[in-house]
């Protein structure tokens, strides 16, 4: 009781400060009261999908899910690269079930093209994790005409979680995982300018707009799996050592460097929503290192139901 209530304490403490929370070294001292680790064969007969699963965060969560006995999909938009890092993690995890399937999140037909080749071949889904992520430097349109960011990490996501609903209400027990960023906490929703029409550019901030942006869709989309017995969570990984972070964010990856989490570290909290059972008893979360956390510290960020409807119309209208 009472060390339970210290070590609730040392661990809000490190979320605040933000600084060792979100790094290695937050993820130590957490690590130490966690119960045990996840037992081979937890995923053992599961299906589990990944989007860029082919570099950092995504191809850890790849490896740790086949090494809990999943059956993985690489959703990735460039196959040979994938395939190498395909080869990488069954070198790692001998006879895994592990299968690249091309999807470009930013295109919305590819997106279907690769759902519908998922339901013409699973009989059902047990997860899928939307990890897919990029930080253009500059506004850049895809051709479906929509902002990058936008597109890979909300639009996509939407639609291919829509697209693939039939297969995970086939399945136990079955959830969706977005990977969102700590950086969200910054941003709030701004469903009046989506695509960032208005003013400069400003790559950092879309980012973090967009990761906002994640952590509400996916509570509407736990309202939406519910019945279904889908449960949706969102998650941030604190800070990561990924080539995301060494090529989007060259300068804060050399004052971090040091204290960095490991890729693995950066996806535990993922793969752990993928196979814990609490994970499933709850849904519309936001999570960070096993723990359900708020998702507004800051005031200003707060926004309400009809912004959050607005949110969802606007995905819908997007990708019809
Ligand atoms: N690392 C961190 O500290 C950190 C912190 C907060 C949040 N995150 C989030 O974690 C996720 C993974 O990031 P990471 O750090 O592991 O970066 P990463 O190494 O750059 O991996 C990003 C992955 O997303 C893929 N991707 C990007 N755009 C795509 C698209 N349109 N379609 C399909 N795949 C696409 C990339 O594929 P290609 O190889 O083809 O480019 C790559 O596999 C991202 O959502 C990121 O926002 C990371």
């Amino acid at each position: 009781m009472v060390l339970g209530r210290i070590t609730d304490t040392v661990d809000t403490l490190l979320d605040r400060t933000i600084v060792p929370g979100y790094s290695r070294i937050g993820f130590a001292v957490r690590r130490t009261w966690w119960a045990a680790d996840l037992l081979p064969g937890a995923l053992d007969g599961r299906t589990v999908a990944i989007t860029g699963a082919n570099s950092g965060l995504g191809k850890a969560t790849a490896l740790s899910a086949a090494g809990l006995g999943a059956a993985v999909r690489m959703l990735c938009r460039d196959t040979e690269r994938s395939s190498s890092a395909r080869d990488e993690i069954l070198r790692a995890v001998p006879g895994a079930h592990i299968v690249v399937d091309e999807c470009d999140l930013s295109d919305q037909k590819s997106v279907r093209a690769c759902a519908a080749a998922l339901r013409d071949e699973l009989p059902g889904l047990h997860a899928l994790v939307h990890n897919a992520g990029a930080m253009p430097p500059t506004r850049t349109e895809t051709e479906d005409g929509h902002e990058l960011t936008v597109a890979t990490h909300v639009l996509g996501p939407h639609l291919l979680t829509g697209q693939l609903r039939s297969l995970l209400a086939a399945d136990v027990d079955s959830r969706v995982v977005f990977v969102s960023s700590g950086g969200m906490y910054a941003q709030r929703l701004r469903i009046d300018d989506p695509e960032f029409h208005e003013g400069d550019y400003d790559a950092t901030a879309a980012y973090a707009r967009t990761k906002r942006m994640q952590v509400v869709l996916a509570q509407l989309w736990a309202v939406q799996l519910a019945e279904q017995h889908v449960a949706v969570h969102a998650m941030h990984p604190g800070w990561a050592d990924t080539p995301g972070v060494t090529d989007s964010l060259p300068r804060f990856a050399r004052l971090t460097g040091p204290i960095l989490r490991t890729a693995a570290q950066g996806a535990d909290t993922a793969v752990w929503l993928l196979a814990a059972d609490a994970a499933a008893r709850t849904t519309g979360l936001f999570w960070h290192d096993r723990r359900p956390r708020p998702t507004d510290y800051l005031p200003f960020t707060r926004h309400d139901a009809d912004a959050a409807a607005r949110l969802w119309d606007y995905c819908e209208v997007a990708t019809r």
